[in-house]
């Protein structure tokens, strides 16, 4: 039996219709801390808090937000791709990569070269803003300035709604376009590669499991156990980073 990040490089190479999940755990290594990692973001903050129905309904928690980003949002605004999003960028421009449906909103896989039009963003992007009112959309920088400048919870300058990253927050509903064209890459791929997940957040943690339902091979890499582990076809147990540089190298011959 070849090694597991052999069977996993040919799978690859074979593949016609490769599609990539990926969560946090594919920018760790770019200095964005993950989710359900020790000390993760949700060993700091209670996941409570940022409901979607808190949002909306508290401006005492708006304010608490928008405080906390003056120290996070600085973070992701000045991360860098690392190689796990430079590997999957290649495996686009070889031609094999159907889409990638990304978790993440910190616009990395962009950042690394990988074709706006092929990045699936299921939980949106927090770098833009819009407005829940009118849906005006503001480059987020533009509101973090306002944020520094004294707005503690800054209004839409066309309607004086309520402005919130457009980010997915627990609670609200999924971007129905995002969500349905991922669910049809699942569904068509027959390779199907998970990153950095840990596979326990729906709709997204659906992808895999109608992937591999629709006859896809499934290939997982990441440092913890997942849900989904059995029903993978290669498992490879590792850092993002390391891993995926090593895989295109040897799906690439
Ligand atoms: N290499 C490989 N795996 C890693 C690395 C790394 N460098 N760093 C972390 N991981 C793994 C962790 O072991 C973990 O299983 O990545 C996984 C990240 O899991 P989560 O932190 O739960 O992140 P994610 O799966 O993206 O969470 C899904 O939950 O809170 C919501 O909206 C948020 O999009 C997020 C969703």
């Amino acid at each position: 039996m070849l090694p597991p990040i052999e069977r996993a490089a040919e799978l690859i190479a074979r593949s016609k219709d490769l599609v990539v999940l990926t969560g946090a755990g594919i920018s760790t290594e770019s200095g964005i801390p993950d989710f359900r990692s020790p000390g993760g973001i949700w060993s700091k903050y209670d996941p409570e808090q940022f409901t979607y129905q808190n949002f909306v309904s508290n401006p005492a928690h708006r304010r608490s937000y928008w405080q906390m980003s003056l120290e996070i949002h600085p973070v992701l605004a000045a991360a860098q791709p690392n190689a796990a999003h430079v590997a999957v960028a290649e495996l686009e421009r070889r031609g094999q990569l159907r889409a990638v449906i990304t978790q993440n909103i910190d616009g990395l896989h962009q950042r690394a070269g990988s074709s706006p039009e092929r990045v699936i963003e299921i939980h949106g992007t927090a770098l833009a803003v819009v407005c829940l009112s009118c849906g005006d959309r503001l480059p987020r920088e533009d509101v973090q300035a306002r944020v520094l400048g004294g707005e503690t919870d800054p209004r839409c300058r066309e309607c004086g709604g309520t402005l919130k990253p457009a980010t997915v927050s627990f609670g609200q509903a999924m971007p129905e376009r995002e969500t349905a064209l991922a669910f049809e890459h699942a569904e068509r791929a027959d390779v199907f590669l998970v990153i950095g997940s840990s596979l326990v957040v729906h709709p997204a943690a659906y992808l895999p499991v109608r992937a591999v339902e629709s006859g896809a091979k499934l290939v997982i890499v990441n440092l913890q156990p997942t849900p989904c582990d059995e029903m993978a076809s290669v498992l490879l147990r590792g850092k993002a980073g390391e891993t995926m540089a090593a895989l295109v190298e040897l799906s690439a011959s």
